[in-house]
């Protein structure tokens, strides 16, 4: 959720975290804060805001070498500058950044305060502080009393502690939120996101969940809660700094979308086998068996990845003739999910840190059902904790609106479709050679639609003032109203619903007036001339109707406002081209309105709490 930024070493620490916390805004961006260990004494500036407004009330504390920075994405406490990280204890002397939720605060609080403990905020996490205080008292140096601490608290952190009694120590630990550690040169960083430290160093250690870190600017001890050392190999992180800024656009969400034709080409390469027919998968060759002959798929998954996972049972239970059930995942967990043997179970996760899809796979996996995952970052929870699984190679993705992530993912639900359709014959050599022949022409089709991209914004100006939404899709169109839906809920605040075109008369249809902007995916496939129905349903009762369809034939072209025409390809791939108008739809519109497109009110990237 939020970003979490520590750092000792030789160089200015107040810069790094500034620089770490700006590239991590996007986690969280209610309010930010730094503590920074200056003359043994701790300095915490902290702020409601954006990092820019920390950045300029941050005085005279350029000479420190050590300390922690966080942005935050308010749990308990409203967002001001009281309740923003870091907290501090009683004496000033202990400092705490922290991401999650301590499920017990009120318990700890009510204890601590009759020990004479007081608190100056409403959030959970200033129970941490002065726990640690209360240990520290007693314990031979801070990393033991963290550990005592952490006996006491139910819950999930990421979180870093420093003293002004320790200065040349920080002390991190993680359970359920992310956390690695950066190792560079006589000097270490700890993030919760690698964004935050790669121009500094490429070398990172992932902590695990009930880890403990000890971090000096020239060593990291690493242990698990029960005092034992665990030996981890550093991992290289091989992004680069160029994918991680806006290169040139306004907003990361625009070069985000605009990146869909590479991204696309990235979830394909090396995975397609033209002249078989069929897709291979470097992190599926071992389970190849399992994931072919499975009886059952279950996919779990939240939001936009939910949208995917919809997608992904429609492809394939019309190919490879699997039952597929999707899952969100939060529900999952606490439905007591039926799961028998020869079931898969999918996650699917652009961040790969998912609280609720990573608490879903674990209950999976206690199921005793393998548990493969598709995920965007590379060494990310969700990735390790999986059996198996896909990357989808999309690149870091900022926009807090997902949507390059979205195709790629539909990329790779395509390419295990295409391996088990095969490995199951349900699909024959042919078919799949016609199929990868598509893949291989939807960059350039895609570039086509992101060339009509004035032509959306047009559209965005006539509709700016409307106040709801309605989008509507059949079959495998319907997951792509969602997406197209939560988009313009997202970053726009405009009320927007996605519903099979069919269900539309079993109620929706109420809401149609001359105000309702409805917004058609309609191509040229099984349901089209179903759709046209749909559409007249809405002319009849005066909406403005929106079409996203292939080559308009005059039909449609006498029962629309707008159409935006892209290019035909198999339906099963569509929605890797139908999506992208409405992505481009809610961009322009959250522009008109002035929104904050990469940044929108109440959101964060990922999602580590309950
Ligand atoms: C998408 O635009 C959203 N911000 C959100 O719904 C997101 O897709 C969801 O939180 C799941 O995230 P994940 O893919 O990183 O697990
Ligand atoms: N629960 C803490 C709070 O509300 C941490 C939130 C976060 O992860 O940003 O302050």
């Amino acid at each position: 959720m939020c970003g979490i930024v520590g750092y000792i070493g030789e160089k200015c620490a107040c810069d790094v975290l500034v620089e770490g916390l700006r590239r991590l805004e996007y986690r969280g961006y209610d309010s930010a804060g730094v503590a920074l260990l200056v003359d043994d004494h701790i300095n915490v500036v902290k702020t409601i805001g954006k990092v820019s407004v920390l950045e300029n009330i941050i005085h005279d504390s350029k000479s420190a070498r050590i300390g922690i920075g966080h942005t935050r994405w308010a749990t308990h406490g409203e967002p001001n500058s009281v309740n923003a990280h870091p907290h501090t204890d009683c004496s000033g002397d202990i400092a705490v950044i922290h991401n999650g939720i301590i499920e017990n605060y009120v318990a700890l609080k009510k204890k601590l305060s009759c020990l004479g403990h007081e608190f100056k905020s409403q959030t959970d996490t200033e129970v941490l502080a002065h726990l640690i205080e209360e240990f520290n008292s007693r314990a031979d140096n801070l990393e033991v009393a963290v550990r005592l601490a952490l006996r006491e608290v139910d819950g999930t952190f990421g979180l870093v502690v420093m003293s002004a009694k320790e200065p040349e120590v920080l002390v991190a630990a993680r359970r359920g939120s992310p956390l690695l550690i950066g190792l560079g040169e006589s000097e270490k960083l700890i993030a919760s996101d690698a964004s935050a430290l790669i121009r500094h160093t490429r070398n990172v250690v992932y902590m695990h969940d009930n880890e403990i870190a000890v971090v000096t600017r020239n060593n990291v001890s690493l242990k698990n809660l029960d005092d034992e050392t665990i030996n981890r190999e550093a991992e290289y992180l091989t992004f680069n700094l160029e994918q991680i800024e806006k290169g040139g656009f306004d907003h990361f969400m625009q070069k985000e979308i605009s990146e869909q034709p590479e991204t696309i080409l990235n979830a394909f390469r090396g995975r397609l086998k033209d002249d078989e027919g069929i897709a291979t998968m470097g992190g599926l060759r071992d389970v190849e068996d399992k994931v072919t002959n499975a009886k059952r798929f279950v996919i779990i998954a939240c939001g936009t990845s939910w949208h995917a996972a919809l997608v992904g049972k429609y492809i394939m239970e019309q190919h490879a003739r699997i039952p597929v059930e999707v899952d969100y995942a939060s529900e999952f967990r606490y439905r007591k999910p039926v799961l028998m043997e020869g079931d898969v179970v999918w996650a699917i996760s652009q961040s790969g840190e998912t609280l609720d899809t990573l608490a879903a796979l674990r209950e999976a996996k206690r199921a005793g059902v393998p548990v493969y995952g598709i995920v965007n970052v590379v060494g990310s929870t969700i990735a390790r904790e999986t059996d198996a699984g896909v990357y989808i190679h999309a690149g870091p993705e900022i926009g807090v609106a997902s949507t390059k992530a979205f195709t790629s993912q539909l990329a790779v639900l395509n390419l295990i479709n295409l391996l088990v359709s095969r490995k199951r014959k349900t699909l024959d050599a042919k078919q799949g050679k016609e199929i990868i022949e598509e893949m291989h022409r939807l960059p350039e089709k895609i570039c086509q639609i992101l060339d009509q991209k004035e032509r959306i914004k047009e559209i965005a100006e006539e509709f700016r003032d409307s106040r709801n939404f309605l989008y509507l899709g059949r079959g495998v169109n319907f997951p792509v109203a969602l997406e197209g839906a939560l988009k313009m809920k997202e970053i726009s605040y405009i009320h927007a619903e996605g519903y099979p075109a069919a269900e539309m008369k079993h109620g929706p249809i109420a809401l149609i007036d001359e105000d309702m902007p409805a917004v058609f995916i309609a191509l040229g496939h099984s349901t089209y001339h179903k759709s046209l129905s749909n559409i007249q349903e809405v002319l009849a009762r005066k909406g403005k109707v929106i079409v996203v369809a292939n080559e308009a034939d005059g039909r449609l072209k006498d029962l629309s406002d707008h159409i935006i025409e892209i290019p035909r390809t198999l339906e099963i791939l569509s929605p890797i081209l139908s999506v992208i108008p409405l992505q481009l739809l809610s961009y322009y519109m959250a522009i008109e309105r002035g929104c904050n497109v990469d940044q929108p009110r109440n959101l964060a990237k990922s999602v580590t709490v309950e």
